[in-house]
This record gives structure tokens, C-alpha cells and sequence, in this order.
């Protein structure tokens, strides 16, 4: 064949070998041309005709040029005879591509089509079912972002560095090797990483062979993989410094860049115990003999970790801390995320979803699943209580029209960017903890084992899962949980207490629609009286039928969801919700948090008013619990916000300080001896927000500690106090501030003093801050997040929004797919003028294009929102502040 050698995704080139093409597949140019190809499977899978078995990988990164070479041969069985072999690949040079069968090899064309990222090897006859082999040698690019290869550039005492890895999830292997790049083509890899001579080179098993090559560089070979997909390889190469250890048989190590190793030893104890955590609970030992997780700089710009099977990577505040001078937040993030992604490694990576329609069975049950574990393991955190809040901002989104289901029909390895979002992950992890409730912890601990049991290195669905949890429990989940993962948004359930019975219904809880749909739910209820909440009974509200529970008068007023671990909000009748919220200061924090977060969401739809909400406020305004008092604050802030530009902003701030001051009095800026450490965590939310709501006497502190103990400034107070000192910050401090990030070695201390310059209210030292986004000095994830830090942290949201609409095109370019969609909606979320959200579409429509609407929906349908709400309770907030003084009750 005369053009072996075949086609470029640059165009000039594509266009130059056209003819070269045509010819030696004797096709047409049409063929090309014409998107889609013949061979489209028409729903953008491949087809199945062919199947991988194994790969033999060779990658050998260039990180000066910025390139990489690879060869990869690819064992296939044909299962029907076949016209050509169909596989993705993605800006990639294909050099040269064989089809071996015994001890034959035939050159073989490769024509790519850019829009479904396909690479067909055309086929001179009818190949016969059968094995063989395909052989292909290519080039590709590394990239600044996580998309395929990419680099990570970082500052050490010698000077700069760069290290590499790779991020395929979910569709970027095929940017590193041409695959099937599906998660259902399972097969093994055989790996060689080819690095310089200092580089440790590491990927998803442990390296069987280092060799020296005569350049200097050396060949790592890695041990066989089990079966996987291929959205979890992983190849990464640096000077890392390496800290490890052996825990039952498996080879655990942490990663870092030079002189961060000590920084590692927390998440390494953490991952011990994690590991034992999930053996048990799974009954399946951890796969691999190894377990690397590898800290990256910054090149992480939109996202924490990636769960790569036996190779996880995080950006490094993820995954690094100092027990001894990091912020409580910091420990639990790296708890959390280390067990988020040790317990893909069953969960995702052993049983993995058929396809990403069922992507929330990845990250619906890792988040749960993190919690669960870090939980038990860390029971003074109160995780559970805690996880109220991420609760709240899954049932906040989908309490709009722009919500989306649970189970994605139809989406494609292209649009499900937009899914790891709320839906999948925090309403994902509380469905699971309300079935768990529902089947029992250990009835549904046993189907879990199940699953695992059937399905190890195999794919599943949301119903296999399903059905292992029936088998073991005997209780048939499915007609309960299909009416949570097949339709969007949840419902509201109507208690209402008349002649000894007490009537529950339901209806869809839906904000910006005319009228709730006909949705229903099968909603398990967990029902007790006020007064003996221990008693609570579960009760199966079924779709389309009223329940009617007898209720004699003794029992008292009822109060449904007990332990807040129902998908759903209660509207009482008046003399129930009277009572309940009379007893609200003696009730247990799940309750007072079940209860917040139904009273903010009935502000939302104006059967309540925000004063009766501000009057529970302050019901609850002698609470020791951290929990409590983070929906309490979180709620204020989200008046804060309809506030902005109001002259009504002051009395409110005064108000607020009036409210927390005491708090903060009662427990003092020093930590006690022996106190738990979520009263610290408490501590420090009090003077953030006390700071930002304007109370002198806590800014004051704050810059004076920023001037006098600034070098001491460590733990939960350190980002505190330099983010409540940027906020009023002039140009002297913003400069002592940036300077203080410049050279910081300390990753937290590096975020927190930059965190403190985007809370910058000065407008120059934003626009300052706002610039740095555009050149060379911030690093990838620094200046992913800046420009809506400034607008939301900073307050300035206009600003930063016609800064980034001046630079669309150069902030948008260059983003990975994951988390581009979402850019610009993030930089207005706290808008509460209409005419943003009408910006947002049109400017997402003019430079992402149609199909990116959806993901901003989701934040203009909150912009109208808040605006409607805002019109209806500026009156009522107004006189009611006029006359309450929270300093008097
Ligand atoms: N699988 C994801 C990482 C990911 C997200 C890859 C989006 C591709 C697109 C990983 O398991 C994850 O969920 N990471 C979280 C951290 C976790 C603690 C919630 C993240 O990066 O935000
Ligand atoms: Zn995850």
C-alpha cells in the first residue's frame, strides 16, 4: 500500500494527504468529508464488531518539545468479519499502522474523523473472525491542562521544574494511545515509560524493569495491569520524592515534588486505614499490589484527584498537609478526597459503569462511600451531620428546571462533562445513604458484597446493583430507587394533622415553574413523635397514593425525616410546624438541620417569609454546634447577597454582627485545651464572618495579628485572619500580601495569601488581581478559579464579568473540556439582576455554542431565581430589621 502513513487533525495537512488517501483506500473523498463516517455506530459508540485484549504500550514523553512518541500494539478478536478495524484516537500522528495475523503483517491506511474522535483502519479484504493484532506508531502533544499528556511546571530551592502525567477520564486516553476508549472495552496493558534518568517513573502497576538507554534516559517497564478501562491508565514522571510503606501486601506510596515528602505522611497513615476500612466493608481485598498516589503542583486546574486505578493523582492541597500547622478544613479535605478515591479502586475501577449514563454509580457512591468511611474513622469531624450542607446544594439545584436526572439517557462520552456536578455526586450520595436507611446498614453492606462478588473487572448498570442489594436483603430496592435516578428533582411532602390521622401526600418541590409536574416518588418516611424522636418509624409513601396514618392526640405534634436523611422538604400544617418550631432550640442537630434547610427552601417559595426565618435564626442563637451554625451562615450569606448595592445592606450586616458577636465572645479567639475541633472550626467562621460583615473590633484583630504574628499565623485562624486582612486591605498590605504568596513555600500558606488578595474590596487591587489571570505568573488551577474568587470573595462581580467577557475567547480556549462549560456561569452565580443571567446565555451561546446552554442554565435559572425572591422579601426584611434588635431578642 503506497500510503501507509496517514491522516493529521491539522488541517493544511489533513487536506495535502487527502489524495493520498482516496487512493489507497480506493474511497472517495466523500468518505472523509462527510461526517459521519459509514462505519458510525450512529449512538458514538464503536462498534463491537472488534474487540481489544491487551495492549503492548510504549510512551516515550519529549517535555521540552512538548511532545511524545508512542507505539502500541493492540491484541483484537474479530467477532464478525469486518471491512475495517474502528477505534478512537484523538490529535494524534498516526506514523504508521499494521494488522499482524500469525506471523503476517500488512501495512494498514488510518483515516481519523475530528468529530467522533474514530480512527478506522480500512481493510484491502474481509477480515475473518478470528485473532489478531493491530500495531500502530504515532505521535501526540502535552498539554498545559489535564486533557491526555500533560506537563506541570513548579519552583524548587535549584530553581523550576516540570514533571508529567496523564488524566484520560473521560474520554482522553484516546489524546495518549489510539483505543477503544470505552469504559466497557476491558483489557490488560503491558506499559513502557521512557524518562530522564532522575525521573521516577510511575504508572498503574509496579515497575518490572528500569533500563538504561544510551541517551541517558532509562526505559521503565510496568507490570501487567488486570483487566481495566482505559479511562483509568495513568503514566506520570518526575523528580518526586517518595514516601512508603507495605500494608497487607500492597505497596503504598506517596509522591511529592521535591521537599514536600513530610507533607505526604498524613494522607499515607490516612490510606492505611482507609484500605482496611473498605477491605472489610467489601470483603474483597484491594486489587493491585500497589497503591501510588502522586501529588501534582497545579496542572489540576479544574478538579482535585482522579482515581486511576493503583495511581491516583491529586493536586497536591488534596493530598498534603502538615498536621501541625494545617487548617482543621485542610485534614478533612485530604481525609475525604484520599477516601473519595481509594474507594473508586472498588468501586469505579474494579466494577465499573457500562456506560457514563450510569456515571452517578461512579461518584454517587464514592462520595457516599467517603463519607461513610472518613466518618466512622474520624467520629469528632460529625461528617454526617455536616454532609446537611451538600445535601441543601444538590436539593438547590434541583429544585430548578435546569436540573437534570440522576440517570443520563443519551449522553455521550462528549456531554457528560457537565454531569460531575451536584446531582451525581452529593444528591448521588444521599440517595445511597437514604436507601441504606431504608434496607438497613447491614442487609445493604451484604448486597454491596454481592455486586462486588459478581461483577469483579466487569461492567455494570444501576440495576445490577439494584438487584444484588434485593438478592442479599430480600427487600426488592428497584420500584423505590428507579423513582429517584430516572426522573429529575423530589418532592414535598404535606403532613398535615386532622381528627387523630395524620394525611401525607406529595408533589414535585419545584421553584421556577408555573405549576409542579406529575412526578411522583416512592419516598421512604421516617416519621416519629417531637417528643420521642428515638421512636421513628419508616413508611413507604407510594407514588399517587396518599397515606393516612393514625395519629391519637398523645402522640403530639409529628416531625417527619428524623435524622435528615430523607431526599425531600415537609410542609406542616400551621399548629404542627408552630409546635415543632417552639421546641426547635431543644431538638437534636439533624433535626434544627432539617429544619433550617426546609424553612430556607420555603422562603425560596414564598410560604414562608425571610423574617420568620431570621426569628429561627435567632431561636437558635445560643447553639454550641458548629453544623448548626454553618446552615445558619450560610443562609445569611444568601440574604447577604440580595443585599448588594442596597442602602438595607447595613442594617443587615449590623444585624448579623449583633447576632454572632456573642458567639464569638462566648468562645474567645483561643483555642481551649481538650476542646473538640469543630469549635475551633467554629471559632474561625465566627470572625470570618464577623469580618465580613463589617465588626471592627474583629478587624482590628485581625490586622493586628496579620502585623505583629504574622509568622506564627498557622492552623484554622491563618486563612482567616489573612482573608479577612485583604478584604479591607490598601495597596501596601495587598502588596505585603502577594508578596507573602510570591514566596511561600508552604502550599497552604501560598492559597490562603492568595485567597486574601482576591478578597481585595478595593476596585483597583481587583482589577489588579483580576489581570493576573491573563499572563504567565499564576499557575493553572490558581487561575482557573481567579476570576470568579475576585467576583465572589472580592464582591465584584461586574468587574470581574466584563473582565472575562473582554477576554472570552483567550480565558475559554484553552480550558479542558471538563469545567469549560461551566466557566463563565460560576463568575455571576451571586448575581441577582435578571439581565446577568440573560448575559450568561447569550455570551455562552456566542462562544461555546448551543450545546453548552444546559450547564449555564444551571446558574441563570438561579440568577431569576434569587431576583424574584429578592423582589418579594426586600419589604418584608425591611421593616422587620427596622424593628429587631438580635442584641435584645
Ligand atoms: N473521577 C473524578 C475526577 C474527575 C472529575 C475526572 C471530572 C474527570 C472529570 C474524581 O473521583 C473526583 O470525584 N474528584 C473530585 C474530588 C472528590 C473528593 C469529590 C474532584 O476532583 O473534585
Ligand atoms: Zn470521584
Amino acid at each position: 500500500m503506497p500510503c501507509g502513513v496517514t491522516f493529521v487533525p491539522s488541517f493544511p495537512r489533513f487536506l495535502r494527504l487527502a489524495a493520498c488517501l482516496g487512493a489507497a483506500v480506493g474511497l472517495g473523498l466523500s468518505l472523509w468529508a462527510e461526517a459521519p463516517f459509514a462505519f458510525d455506530t450512529g449512538d458514538g459508540h464503536l462498534p463491537k464488531t472488534v474487540v481489544p485484549s491487551h495492549y503492548t504500550v510504549r510512551l516515550e514523553p519529549d517535555l521540552r518539545a512538548r511532545t511524545f512518541a508512542g507505539e502500541v500494539r493492540i491484541d483484537i478478536t474479530v467477532r464478525e468479519p469486518v471491512d475495517a478495524i474502528v477505534m478512537n484516537a484523538n490529535a494524534l500522528t498516526i506514523d504508521s499502522a499494521w494488522l499482524v495475523s500469525g506471523s503476517e503483517r500488512q501495512s494498514l491506511a488510518s483515516i481519523w474523523d475530528p468529530v467522533t474522535q474514530q480512527l478506522r483502519l480500512p481493510l484491502t479484504v474481509t477480515l475473518a473472525p478470528g485473532d489478531y493484532a493491530v500495531e500502530l506508531t504515532y505521535r501526540g502533544t502535552i498539554s498545559s491542562n489535564p486533557q491526555g499528556f500533560f506537563y506541570d511546571r513548579y519552583d524548587t530551592p535549584e530553581g523550576p521544574r516540570e514533571m508529567f502525567g496523564t488524566q484520560m477520564e473521560v474520554a482522553d486516553a484516546r489524546r495518549v494511545l489510539p483505543c477503544w476508549d470505552e469504559p466497557a472495552f476491558k483489557a490488560t496493558f503491558d506499559s513502557t515509560l521512557v524518562v530522564p534518568a532522575s525521573f521516577v517513573g510511575a504508572s498503574n502497576m509496579p515497575a518490572v524493569r528500569e533500563t538504561p538507554l544510551p541517551d541517558g534516559r532509562k526505559a521503565v517497564t510496568f507490570d501487567r495491569t488486570p483487566r481495566m478501562s482505559t479511562y483509568l491508565l495513568a503514566y506520570f514522571g518526575g523528580e518526586f520524592e517518595i514516601l512508603a510503606t507495605d500494608h497487607q501486601g500492597v505497596r503504598l506510596r506517596i509522591l511529592t515534588t521535591a521537599g514536600k515528602r513530610e507533607l505526604g505522611r498524613y494522607a499515607l497513615e490516612a490510606s492505611t486505614r482507609i484500605l482496611d476500612y473498605y477491605t472489610a466493608y467489601f470483603g474483597v481485598a484491594y486489587p493491585l499490589p500497589q497503591l501510588d498516589q502522586i501529588a501534582v503542583p497545579q496542572a489540576f486546574s479544574n478538579f482535585g484527584a482522579m482515581e486511576n486505578w493503583g495511581c491516583i493523582s491529586y493536586l497536591e492541597d488534596y493530598l498534603l498537609c502538615d498536621p501541625a500547622t494545617s487548617a482543621q478544613g485542610t485534614k478533612e479535605e485530604v481525609f475525604k478526597t484520599v477516601a473519595h478515591e481509594i474507594a473508586h479502586q472498588w468501586f469505579g475501577n474494579l466494577v465499573t459503569m457500562g456506560w457514563w449514563d450510569n456515571l452517578w454509580l461512579n461518584e454517587g457512591f464514592a462520595s457516599w462511600m467517603e463519607t461513610k468511611c472518613s466518618a466512622e474513622l474520624n467520629p469528632d469531624w460529625q461528617l454526617w451531620l455536616r454532609s446537611n450542607a451538600d445535601k441543601e446544594r444538590a436539593l438547590d439545584l434541583d429544585a430548578r428546571s435546569s436540573t437534570h436526572a440522576i440517570q443520563l439517557p443519551g449522553v455521550t462520552d462528549q456531554t457528560v462533562d457537565d454531569a460531575f456536578d451536584v446531582i451525581s455526586y452529593e444528591k448521588g450520595r444521599a440517595l445511597i445513604r437514604m436507601l441504606e436507611d431504608y434496607v438497613g446498614a447491614e442487609p445493604f453492606r451484604a448486597g454491596l458484597r454481592l455486586y462486588m462478588a459478581r461483577h469483579p473487572y466487569g461492567n455494570t448498570t444501576t440495576a445490577d446493583l439494584w438487584n444484588a442489594i434485593a438478592d442479599a436483603s430480600g427487600q426488592p430496592v428497584a420500584p423505590v430507587a428507579n423513582s429517584w435516578t430516572e426522573q429529575p428533582g423530589f418532592p414535598i411532602i404535606t403532613a398535615t394533622l386532622a381528627n387523630n390521622t395524620l394525611h401525607l401526600d406529595q408533589q414535585r418541590f419545584i421553584l421556577d415553574a408555573p405549576e409542579p409536574d406529575a412526578s411522583q416518588w416512592n419516598v421512604p418516611l421516617t416519621i416519629a413523635p417531637l417528643s420521642q424522636l428515638e421512636a421513628s418509624t419508616v413508611h413507604l409513601l407510594e407514588a399517587d397514593t396518599p397515606l393516612e396514618l393514625p395519629w391519637p392526640a398523645a402522640r403530639g405534634t409529628p416531625k417527619l425525616n428524623v435524622g435528615d436523611t430523607g431526599l425531600y422538604r415537609v410542609l406542616y400544617d400551621e399548629t404542627s410546624l408552630a409546635a415543632i418550631t417552639a421546641a426547635l432550640p431543644d431538638l437534636p442537630e439533624t433535626e434544627q438541620l432539617n429544619l433550617l434547610g426546609d424553612a430556607r427552601a420555603l422562603v425560596t417559595a414564598g410560604q414562608l417569609s425571610s423574617p420568620d426565618y431570621l426569628a429561627i435564626a435567632l431561636a437558635l442563637r445560643d447553639s454550641p454546634s458548629q453544623p448548626v451554625w454553618t446552615s445558619l451562615l450560610t443562609t445569611l450569606r444568601s440574604i447577604d447577597l440580595w443585599l448588594r448595592d442596597e442602602p438595607l445592606r447595613e442594617d443587615f450586616h449590623r444585624w448579623c454582627v449583633a447576632l454572632l458577636r456573642p458567639q464569638l465572645d462566648r468562645l474567645g479567639w483561643a483555642p481551649a485545651s481538650g476542646e473538640s475541633p469543630l469549635v475551633d472550626v467554629l471559632r474561625t467562621n465566627l470572625i470570618y464572618q464577623l469580618g465580613w460583615y463589617g465588626d471592627p473590633a474583629v478587624i482590628a484583630e485581625c490586622q493586628r495579628r496579620f502585623a505583629t504574628d504574622s509568622a506564627t499565623l498557622t492552623g484554622n485562624l491563618r486563612a482567616t485572619v489573612l482573608k479577612i486582612v485583604g478584604r479591607y486591605a490598601d495597596r501596601a498590605t495587598y502588596d505585603a500580601l502577594f508578596d507573602r504568596y510570591r514566596t511561600a513555600d508552604d502550599t497552604e500558606e501560598k492559597r490562603a495569601c492568595f485567597e486574601a488578595i482576591q478578597h481585595a474590596l478595593d476596585p483597583d487591587l481587583a482589577r489588579n488581581t483580576l489581570q493576573l489571570t491573563l499572563g504567565e505568573q499564576l499557575g493553572v488551577a490558581e487561575r482557573n478559579w481567579n476570576i470568579m474568587t475576585v467576583a465572589a470573595r472580592g464582591e465584584h462581580l461586574d468587574l470581574a464579568w466584563r473582565f472575562a467577557l473582554e477576554h472570552a475567547d483567550e480565558l475559554l480556549t484553552p480550558l479542558a473540556s471538563y469545567g469549560r462549560n461551566s466557566y463563565l456561569g460560576y463568575i455571576v452565580r451571586d448575581a441577582h439582576d435578571p439581565a446577568y443571567a440573560a448575559e450568561l446565555e447569550a455570551a455562552t451561546r456566542q462562544h461555546l455554542g448551543e450545546e453548552a446552554l444546559p450547564e449555564a442554565r444551571k446558574t441563570s435559572s438561579l440568577i431569576r431565581l434569587r431576583a424574584a425572591v429578592r423582589a418579594r422579601e426586600l419589604p418584608a426584611l425591611r421593616t422587620w430589621l427596622a424593628r429587631t434588635e438580635p442584641a435584645r431578642g
